[in-house]
């Protein structure tokens, strides 16, 4: 594949097959197998593994329980007919299909650009195989290029972890929603991008 960068890759019209999120999303999905757990992770990369999954769902009739890592792909996974279980029901998931907001060479993350940064620890930390879905503009030589660290707080607590930030040699950003009012996770928590 042409890098970003290259003349060739801006040669391609941006038709479906060249979109990277839908090209890595796709070949996602088609990585499920039948009668397993699928760990859903969040993001705009994810969604076109959702839409897949539906179809492959639809027109193979595979049999799948998806464990969604927000409230976000819970309802748009609930709206695509994907049949979905809790980590009550579930004590191990064959694959995890997730995002990530940048990735080094080796395979570490920064992850939690939207919001959806600890249901996906657990759903991670219980499953056998994690793919990750990203297009080329998130491969970076070294974490932290491109994108802030987001570490999730518990509001009781955001000065003492802002601290301890600070003492890493970071610099803690409260994040804001929109609307101006501080962002909130799906957990009620706060974010520090740092
Ligand atoms: C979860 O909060 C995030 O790490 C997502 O996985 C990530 O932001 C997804 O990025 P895309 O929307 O570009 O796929």
């Amino acid at each position: 594949r042409a890098s970003t960068n290259s003349p060739a890759y801006h040669a391609q019209p941006m038709s479906h097959a060249h979109n990277p999120k839908q090209v890595a999303g796709y070949a996602a999905a088609d990585l499920i197998q039948d009668r397993t757990t699928v760990g859903l992770g969040t993001g705009s990369t994810v969604w076109f593994t959702l839409v897949r999954l539906a179809d492959r769902i639809a027109q193979e009739g595979l049999r799948v329980r998806g464990v969604p890592t927000s409230e976000d792909t819970h309802a748009k996974a609930t709206e695509l007919g994907i049949p979905l279980a809790t980590l009550d029901e579930v004590e191990a998931i064959d694959l995890t299909i997730d995002g990530a907001d940048e990735i080094d060479g080796e395979f570490r993350m920064i992850k939690g650009g939207g919001g959806a940064l600890l249901r996906e620890k657990f759903v991670a930390s219980i499953s056998r195989r994690e793919a990750i879905v990203v297009g080329p503009d998130k491969v970076v030589e070294r974490l932290g290029t491109t994108f802030k660290l987001p570490v999730e707080v518990v509001p009781f607590a955001r000065a003492v972890v802002a601290r301890a930030v600070k003492g890493l040699g970071a610099e803690p950003l409260l994040r804001m929603a929109p609307d101006g009012a501080v962002f909130r996770t799906d957990n009620g928590n706060e974010i520090l991008d740092c």
